[in-house]
């Protein structure tokens, strides 16, 4: 495809018998944000790995800004930056020298190195750190600092693995905005994370991946839409009364999920007003008490869980 800045066909990737990647496919619409969503071992690293050329596939075709990583890994290398999951900032040395180290490595000359270095601090609301050593950064710092630093080149294609894992929510929200004016620059990302969030924020669509292959890809909406549209959130007064209460009502038992220590329960719905009218009638006229009922979207989190089949908060109270 013309527009795809990324291409995977059937990538795998076998360590010790073990398959990190199993066949895996994935396209990425040049100018977008994709996000790749999947617990600890799901393979996400493996992918970015294959991707920015540190690790070759078993198998499968992929391709990234045009080239093959494998038979055209250099120039895949001058179209890409990559933010690891672990960085590799030198911690005694400030923000500026690290860029300019960065651009120096990169073969910019000493002047454009120094120039993309400004930029880049300005760019990323770090021009004041003055010459401080980054082992004294905030976490959120040391992030920007970290994309920073993935950009000295101006990739076409960019790869942020877990770009916010550990810090705290000010650090997210900050390293989340300079995502956002990344890609009005016209750069591709496609990014890894564990946060549902952060997918539902940030990625124009979303692909969540389990034991090494796409189990479901998308944008938020049609992901959420995928599990069945509204549902349903009723608080009980008294937690005793759950299992009565998912008995009764008129929705499928069996896609019922109880939360004891919230005294919640919540069900998809096909018919927002009847089911509303129709729960609201049945716990009525059985005397059980609510303190709260509530229509909504399903969460990314229930639709991971649900797609992943590791949802263990079923219907325990059924
Ligand atoms: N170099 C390696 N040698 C052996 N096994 C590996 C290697 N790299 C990854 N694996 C295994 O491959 C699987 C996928 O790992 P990967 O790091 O890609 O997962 P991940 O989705 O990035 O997880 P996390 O969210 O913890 O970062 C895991 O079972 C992991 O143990
Ligand atoms: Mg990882």
């Amino acid at each position: 495809m013309a527009d795809a800045a990324i291409t995977v066909e059937g990538a795998r990737k076998t360590f010790g018998g073990k398959h990190a990647l199993d066949g895996l496919d994935l396209t990425v619409t040049r100018g977008t944000v994709h996000g790749v969503l999947g617990p600890n071992g799901a393979g996400k690293t493996t992918l970015v790995r294959i991707l920015s050329t540190l690790l070759r596939p078993d198998a499968g075709r992929v391709e990234v800004a045009g080239h093959d990583v494998v038979r055209e890994a250099y120039a895949v290398r001058l179209r890409i930056g990559l933010l690891g999951q672990h960085a590799a900032l030198d911690e005694e040395l400030g923000g500026r020298q690290n860029l300019e180290l960065f651009g120096r490595l990169h073969h910019l000359g000493a002047r454009r190195a120094r120039a993309r270095a400004d930029e880049l601090l300005e760019r990323f609301e770090l021009s004041g750190t003055g010459p401080k050593a980054v082992k004294q950064y905030s976490g959120g710092m040391r992030r920007r600092l970290d994309l920073a630093a993935s950009l000295i080149t101006e990739p076409e294609v960019l790869f942020l693995d877990e770009p916010t894992t550990g810090l705290d929510p000010r650090g997210r929200a900050e390293v989340w905005d300079s995502v956002r004016s990344l890609v009005g620059g016209g750069t591709t990302v496609l990014l890894t994370t564990q946060y549902l969030e952060e997918a539902d924020q940030l990625a124009d669509r979303i692909c969540l991946v389990d034991a090494g292959r796409v189990v479901a890809d998308g944008t938020a909406d049609t992901l959420k839409a995928a599990i069945g549209g509204d549902r349903i959130d009723v608080v009980l007064r008294d937690a005793g009364q759950l299992g009565a209460a998912v008995a009764l009502l008129p929705v499928a038992k069996d896609a019922v999920t109880v939360d004891t220590d919230r005294r919640l329960l919540s069900a998809p719905v096909i018919d927002r007003m009847a089911a509303l009218t129709g729960v609201v009638r049945a716990l009525e006229e059985a005397g059980i008490e609510a303190e709260d009922i509530a229509l909504r979207r399903p969460t990314l989190d229930e639709v991971f869980l649900r797609l992943t089949g590791h949802d263990d908060r079923t219907t325990e109270a059924a």
